[in-house]
């Protein structure tokens, strides 16, 4: 049964139907949550995007409507005409926000049916995220999964407001273009008018934007979708969106200043919080040392601390070792580890040998002395320096780390967020934010044995460094700046050169030949001959801003229509095959042998 809707026209949503209606007429349209038959009345809660309201049905108002109610099962799409009452005081229900009234239904018009859907929609219903993706739409139905897409509106809406009323420009730029170097993989399309040449899809618009600053765009921003084949992660997705945007005539100080009002004003109107500015900063170096990361989680201390030289001449070989060997020692204290099991810090260790250490060496701190791997080896006098330079005190337990500074960094940077998950120490209401500045320009890869660009190639050395670029390019720092929320890169940016006689010095550091350059960039280094202003900006993670403002585990709650692991979608199964006759005018053969 499919009825019209023909002549009704709906006149409230069902999160609007309050006491101020009472005894009035509405119309409303949505679909059924629930339908109960209590004796003779039939109750229908009536669902659509922003909430529920009850209906209900009586036998003695409208004999057909009534028996026409008992047909109705969940998820069918109704149309509904009734007055406003309020409900008996046994039944008001103070959790909806509809609550204390009902409407008294005189038409009910089916304007679809539904079939039994594979799971329940409603918030708390436990169902396989498998099957919730390729039944999204009835997924998106769920309140809960729906406010992070409002949410993401708000978010989208406070930017372009933003940005323009800050005089940018929102400018398209093209999805059907030339590689991008980000670092990732490009997915490509095949040209079907050139055989044998593809397009890239974008993995930024990196070029282009910069290309609008040198036509004379002063400032741009736009909300764009990018494409990165990369292996995925939690908070990473094949296609996301990026809020992209450079300004001309400006310094890091200018961008940084207008990123941080931007961000203060994202969180006031979505999460009505006051941000501390201007945002704590740290030098790249600082955050690899302190947090050994990058992308430091400064919601909770644990700092990675410097304790080389307390063991310059120590009995403890491991250490010894290790900086015989011109590596380092450093330690976390864990306050209140003192009551982790001997499981729990043998799983430490484990976690930090498969990380590549060599060990995890731990002492627990207790009013008779140290316990530990390493206590015995320890003097009284290394002893009380330690408990000093860390502030140690009973009850905590210190880790150490003993290797190349690399190694003990990225073990110890990883063992501080296992801690921090082991200790509870992270409140889901706080938000840390924190700028990482000069990152190093280039990183050195030991499989090509070649420097490659640490952010991209059009990044600009500070300028203090460019006497070492071709003799120590592992010396030179970017004018690159990242946003840190919460231990995740929410945003990156640089300076960027805009002298071409520079860039080609960059692109020769990198290792590039005359003929990759003109054939890559070709136009990107003609355009820069004619007149490119000094600019810069930087580009934000949309996906990921949404997800941690909405409290969310993963970029899949905050986009419509996501990609799996292996970056497939469940609903529409894309990627799927083509008809021969498509790869033909493509020019293209497969080779089924390679077929998994
Ligand atoms: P970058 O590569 O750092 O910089 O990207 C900018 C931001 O985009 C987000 N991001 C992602 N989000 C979801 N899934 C992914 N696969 C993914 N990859 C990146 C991150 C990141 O901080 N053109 C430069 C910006 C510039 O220099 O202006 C760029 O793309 O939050
Ligand atoms: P070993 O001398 O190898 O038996 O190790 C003694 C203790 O030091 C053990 O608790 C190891 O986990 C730890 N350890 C070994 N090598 C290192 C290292 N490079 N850094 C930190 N701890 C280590």
């Amino acid at each position: 049964m499919s009825e019209s809707m023909a002549g009704l026209k709906r006149t409230h949503y069902c999160a609007e139907i309050n006491e101020s209606l009472l005894d009035q007429q509405v119309v409303i349209m949505g679909w059924v949550q629930h339908r109960r038959d209590h004796g003779g009345l039939v109750f229908i809660d009536l669902r659509d995007r922003t909430g529920l309201v009850q209906t209900v049905f009586n036998p003695q108002e409208d004999p057909a409507t009534h028996e026409k109610s008992h047909d109705v099962r969940a998820e069918y799409v109704l149309a509904l005409v009734g007055r406003v009452r309020r409900r008996p005081d046994d039944m008001v229900n103070p959790k909806l926000p509809t609550g204390g009234v009902e409407v008294f239904i005189k038409e009910l018009r089916v304007l679809n049916e539904a079939q039994t859907p594979p799971f329940i929609v409603e918030d708390h219903a436990d169902v396989n995220e498998m099957v919730r993706l390729r039944h999204r739409y009835l997924d998106l139905r769920r309140p809960s999964v729906l406010q992070n897409f409002v949410l993401r509106h708000k978010a989208a809406k406070i930017t372009r407001d933003y940005f323009s009323d800050n005089g940018f420009l929102e400018v398209e730029t093209p999805v059907l273009t030339k590689s991008t170097p980000e670092g990732a993989r490009d997915y490509l399309v095949p040209s079907r008018l050139n055989h044998g040449c593809f397009y890239a899809l974008p993995q930024s618009p990196q070029l282009f934007k910069q290309l609008l600053m040198m036509g004379g765009m002063d400032r741009y921003c736009q909300i764009v979708k990018c494409f990165r084949d990369e292996d995925l992660r939690a908070d990473r997705q094949p296609e996301f969106t990026q809020v992209d945007l450079e300004m001309s005539f400006v310094s890091q100080e200018d961008v940084m200043e207008m990123l941080e009002g931007y961000i203060s004003e994202l969180f006031a109107k979505t999460l009505d919080r006051e941000l501390v500015r201007p945002f704590p900063r740290l030098s790249y170096d600082e955050a690899m040392s302190r947090y050994g990361v990058d992308k430091p989680d400064l919601r909770y201390g644990l700092e990675i601390v410097d304790i080389g030289h307390i063991f310059q001449n120590s009995r403890a070989q491991v250490f010894v070792d290790a900086l015989d060997k011109g590596g380092c020692v450093r330690a976390i204290r864990a306050p209140g580890a003192g009551g982790f099991s001997r499981k729990q810090l043998d799983d430490l260790v484990g976690f930090a040998i498969w990380l590549g250490a060599k060990g995890l060496a731990w002492l627990r701190v207790q009013a008779d002395g140290f316990q530990g791997p390493l206590a015995k080896f320890l003097s009284d006098e290394e002893k009380s320096r330690l408990l000093a330079e860390l502030q140690a005190e009973v009850g905590d337990v210190l880790f150490f780390g003993a290797d190349s500074p690399d190694m003990v960094a990225h073990v110890l940077g990883q063992i501080r967020l296992k801690l921090a998950e082991d200790l509870s120490l992270v409140r889901p209401d706080a938000y840390a934010l924190t700028w990482v500045t000069d990152f190093p320009m280039f990183e050195y890869d030991v499989l090509t044995k070649r420097f490659e660009a640490k952010h991209h190639p059009f990044t600009s050395p500070r300028e203090e460094d460019l006497q070492y670029l071709e003799s120590d390019p592992g010396r030179v720092k970017a004018q690159a700046y990242d946003l840190v929320l919460n231990g995740s890169e929410i945003g990156g940016g640089s300076i960027r050169i805009h002298n071409s006689d520079l860039q080609a010095r960059v692109f020769a550091a990198l290792g590039l030949s005359q003929e990759q350059i003109r054939e890559k960039f070709g136009f990107f280094v003609d355009a820069l001959k004619y007149g490119a202003p000094p600019h810069g900006g930087c580009a934000f993670g949309l996906d990921r801003i949404v997800m941690i403002l909405a409290g969310a585990g993963s970029l899949r709650d905050v986009i419509a229509f996501p990609k799996t692991q292996k970056a497939a979608c469940p609903l529409t199964e894309a990627p799927s095959d083509v008809a021969e006759r498509q790869l033909l005018e493509l020019g293209l053969t497969l080779d089924k042998s390679l077929e998994s």
